[in-house]
């Protein structure tokens, strides 16, 4: 019974990492900032980001000011990614969320390492 238990956890966190080792891999799939993620964040956000209007004083039009909402390599500690889902972040944008994909192309982005390319 004992032993049941200690089998079934090990299974349970086995499985648990190899989703997560899966993740970078569908994510490295060359994310450009250039031709994927400024494109989409210009038609998305520079509404409210750029400019003169610079809500909390992000501009997404500059890497720069952006790199100061994004950890490099970690999407779930990224604000960037995260106000796009809600969490942990005001949603962004407030009132027209981006589509899944759109969202994981940002993800994607980050977790390749948010590179300037
Ligand atoms: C209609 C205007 C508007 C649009 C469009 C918009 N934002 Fe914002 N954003 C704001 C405002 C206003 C704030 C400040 C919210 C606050 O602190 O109360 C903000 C704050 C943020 C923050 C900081 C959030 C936090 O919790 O600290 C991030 C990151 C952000 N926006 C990203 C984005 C991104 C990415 C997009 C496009 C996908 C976007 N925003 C589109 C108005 C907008």
């Amino acid at each position: 019974m004992r032993l049941c238990l200690v089998v079934g956890v090990l299974m349970v966190g086995g499985m648990g990492l190899a989703s997560r080792a899966d993740e970078p891999k569908k994510a490295d799939k060359a994310v450009s900032y250039k031709t994927d993620v400024a494109p989409l964040l210009k038609d998305a956000c520079a509404s409210c980001h750029s400019g003169a209007k610079k809500k909390a004083r992000l501009d997404v039009t500059d890497y720069d000011s952006l790199m100061k909402f994004v950890k490099a390599g970690e999407p779930d500690k990224s604000k960037l990614h995260m106000s796009l889902l809600g969490k942990g972040a005001k949603q962004m944008p407030p009132k027209n969320p981006l589509a899944a994909d759109q969202v994981a192309v940002i993800r994607a982005w980050i977790a390749g390492g948010a590179k300037k390319d």
